[in-house]
């Protein structure tokens, strides 16, 4: 059985990276082909790198927010992988449209709120201040729209008296862990019924 191949882009600590990582493994029908990143000191580099996964960095740093120079020199290492599928797990780089046409319904995307709630950023804080009694993640499609694509599945939390946004945060990232192997999983096997958890 020939499995799908999988690269993930990370920017930080890497936790769904290793989620998703650990997931495909025995009858799933994904393998990861590759971790990289746009930070070469990204602690999800080193996590992937003590799993035995192949890594790649890209710094975007020296590209002064030209975004398409950017894109060009994070392409090479991602075309070499010959990925099926691409997973975005904590990437903050904003890919412009060309290269999210580049890797149209193959590239997907994990964001911590209810979307289409809370696009952006400070996701947790803002459910807090708008008194919302649950709150969650989702697993998107990339399309050229910021985190706006097709919904491949949720994860509902409740949120409790006192919480603050890292309570929240901590809540949410649980279920982050199994929410995306298990679209992905799904995904890769070519349904995209959305998986609905709460
Ligand atoms: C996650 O909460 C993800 O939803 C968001 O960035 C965070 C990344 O965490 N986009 P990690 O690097 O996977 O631990």
């Amino acid at each position: 059985m020939s499995h799908k191949r999988v690269a993930i882009l990370l920017s930080g600590g890497g936790s769904n990276m290793v989620a998703l990582a650990d997931s495909m493994t025995g009858d799933h029908p994904a393998r990861p082909c590759l971790v990289m990143s746009n930070d070469p000191h990204a602690g999800g580099l080193t996590k992937a790198a003590n799993m035995g996964l192949a890594t790649a960095a890209v710094d975007h740093r020296p590209f002064k927010g030209d975004r398409a120079a950017f894109e060009v020199e994070l392409m090479k290492p991602l075309l070499d992988a010959q990925p099926d599928i691409v997973c975005l797990a904590g990437f903050m780089r904003v890919l412009t449209a060309g290269f999210v046409t580049h890797w149209a319904g193959r590239m997907l995307n994990i964001h911590p709120s209810l979307l289409p709630k809370y696009r952006g950023l400070h996701t947790h804080a803002r459910a807090l201040e708008a008194g919302d009694t649950e709150h969650g993640c989702t697993v998107h499609e990339v399309t050229a729209e910021l985190d706006d694509g097709p919904i491949l599945g949720q994860a509902r939390v409740p949120i409790n008296a006192g919480d603050t946004p890292e309570t929240l945060a901590a809540r949410v990232l649980v279920q982050e862990h199994i929410l995306y192997p298990a679209v992905l999983r799904r995904y890769a096997s070519g349904d995209r019924t959305p998986v609905l958890l709460s």
